[in-house]
């Protein structure tokens, strides 16, 4: 039996932080961020009383309401962030507490922006054990709780977002293959420096402004480019995909230079690579399932998608997947 995805929703609150307001907040300007990332805008959770499990239950609500299915029927709930609530319990609890997912177990996993990768496949197993019949997989991140508006590098890069996928047993569409990556020594160019075990809140860290995204982006640059080309390749390569067979990549929106290096390794011709990264930035987690949304009513049943991530860890892979449904039958 295989995972296969049988409904998408996301949510993006409606606020917008444009390239032009950050032009009078720090030292960029539009020309510079549109050339060197591609995003002219992103969608920013403003409200205080709202954080990231607020945003992934309005998806799984959406998500609930499309597949014409109680809460109470989902079995697990795995919620792929790095912005949770709190600390602890799991924002995944948090979700299934507010959608009223009243039999469902969960957890929060965080792999970053390959976060819902990981959580996909980790879900998938799930189903395609027999163990369960249906599997939420939510990305969700309220990325501007830890950006740092006063630091040009990262401010203008991210912006908040959630998305949700539903896993239920098929024969032979869903998730055929993963080929997942992670190395530890990624941490010095990518991380929030304060605030867990290593490093718990002080008026100092405060003051230092360690409870932001780090990130020293030219060596991270460089890796993603090599990391997310190289596993997307392999997954076609190992599964005797060519680029005729592919319909859609669906990858992680972090830089649109990143996304078009991974486009002209796997040989595709740019309509058949979604981005939306100019709409949203890097909403880390809900970038791939956000994607999908968008592009549902273009998917058909058979359809082969490569998705494909590169992200803090570092955490990095490939998951090749045939879309189960016509989403206008
Ligand atoms: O999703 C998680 C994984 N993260 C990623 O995949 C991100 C990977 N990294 C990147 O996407 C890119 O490295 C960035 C978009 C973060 C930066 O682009 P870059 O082409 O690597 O620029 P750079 O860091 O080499 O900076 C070039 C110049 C520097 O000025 P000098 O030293 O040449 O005078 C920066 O200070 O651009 C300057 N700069 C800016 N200028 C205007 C950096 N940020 C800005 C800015 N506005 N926002």
């Amino acid at each position: 039996m295989k995972a296969a995805i049988t409904a998408v929703a996301g949510y993006v609150p409606e606020d917008l932080l444009t390239n032009a307001d950050l032009e009078k907040m720090v030292d960029t300007n539009d020309e510079w961020i549109r050339t060197r990332t591609g995003i002219n805008q992103r969608h920013i959770l403003k409200d205080p009383t709202k954080a990231t499990s607020d945003m992934g239950a309005e998806a799984v609500k959406e998500l609930c309401k499309k597949r014409g299915m109680d809460p109470t029927e989902i079995d697990l709930l795995i919620c792929a962030t790095v912005t949770a609530d709190m600390p602890f319990p799991a924002t995944a609890n948090l979700i299934t507490d507010k959608v009223g997912a009243t039999n469902a177990w969960g957890w929060d996993l965080n792999a970053a922006c390959s976060g819902f990768l990981y959580a996909l496949q980790t879900g998938a197993q799930f189903i395609e054990s027999g163990k369960h019949k249906k599997v939420v997989i939510v990305g969700a991140d309220k990325m501007s709780s830890i950006v740092d508006y006063t630091d040009r590098t990262t401010c203008v890069l991210f912006g908040d977002g959630a998305a949700a996928v539903l896993l239920e047993p098929h024969e032979t569409y869903g998730v055929q293959d993963a080929l997942l990556k992670s190395d530890g020594g990624g941490v010095q160019y990518l991380r929030q420096k304060a605030g867990g075990s290593l490093h718990p809140p002080t008026h100092e860290t405060v003051d230092a402004r360690e409870h932001f995204v780090f990130q020293d982006g030219q060596p991270v640059f460089k890796a993603a480019v090599k990391g997310m080309a190289d596993v997307s390749y392999e997954i076609m390569e190992r599964n005797g995909l060519e680029a005729d067979d592919v319909a859609w990549l669906v990858p992680h929106q972090a830089n649109l230079r990143i996304i078009d290096a991974t486009q002209r390794r796997m040989g595709l011709p740019h309509e058949k690579v979604m981005i939306n990264i100019q709409d949203y930035g890097n909403t880390t987690a809900a970038t791939i399932p956000l994607c999908l949304r968008d592009w549902e009513s273009q998917l058909k049943a058979g359809d082969n998608l490569v998705l494909a991530a590169f992200g803090g860890g570092f955490t990095w892979g490939a998951i090749y997947l045939k879309w189960a449904y016509d989403s206008e039958a």
